[in-house]
């Protein structure tokens, strides 16, 4: 069975759809929840579905990235992955931390990739007067929110959306996409899903 871990920054929506996916589908298990705020309200519900969680504050670290990364993956090679998923974690990787799990690992970002790669992704989308936007998985790669599209769902923007609104229809799939994608991923399939 594919031994997943999955990397949270805040509320782990997203991971909650993945953990409940694999508990209901049994194709792969959740074996580490990590975080790099020890407060992100997505460890207790992690803990609370039975997943192992562990955090390891970032900030002690400042700037010393590899510092903090070489204390993070501690934990999450001890729990021996074969895939690790990036939900909402909001830490920028180094390349060396990457290479660790190259072509095994997993983002979710909230546009429709190559657009909008970074931050304030639905205001860019809203501002350019896009008439749709979306969320995208992709494989973690050493350039940020670049790798191999393996997923995609589509949103329209609506007459009025804010970030927030548009935010939270995107939100929606995400949580069908990403569970889509890892079984998937699982298989060994990696055409891109569209959804
Ligand atoms: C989501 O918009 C996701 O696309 C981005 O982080 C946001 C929060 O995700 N990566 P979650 O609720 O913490 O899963």
């Amino acid at each position: 069975m594919k031994r997943v871990a999955i990397l949270i920054s805040g509320g782990g929506s997203n991971m909650v759809r993945l953990v409940e996916d694999m508990q209901a589908g049994g194709y792969a298990t959740p074996v580490l929840v990590a975080s790099n705020d020890p407060s992100a309200a997505g460890l207790e519900k992690a803990a609370k579905m039975g997943v192992p969680v562990v955090a390891v504050d970032h900030r002690p670290f400042g700037k010393d990235r590899a510092g903090f990364e070489a204390e993070l993956l501690k934990p999450i090679l001890a729990a021996k992955p074969d895939i690790v998923c990036l939900a909402g974690f909001m830490r920028v990787l180094t390349p060396d931390f990457v290479r660790h799990f190259e072509g095994r690992m997993l983002n979710i970002h909230p546009s429709l990739l190559p657009k909008y790669p970074g931050l304030h992704t639905h205001q860019r989308a809203i501002e350019a007067g896009d008439a749709e936007a979306g969320a995208t998985v992709h494989e973690v790669t050493a350039v940020l929110d670049d790798g191999p599209i393996l997923g995609q769902a589509r949103v329209p923007v609506e007459a009025g959306d804010s970030p927030e609104t548009l935010a939270a229809r995107v939100l929606v799939q995400e949580h069908r996409l990403y569970p889509a994608v890892l079984r998937r991923f699982v298989a060994g399939e990696r055409g891109p899903l569209s959804l």
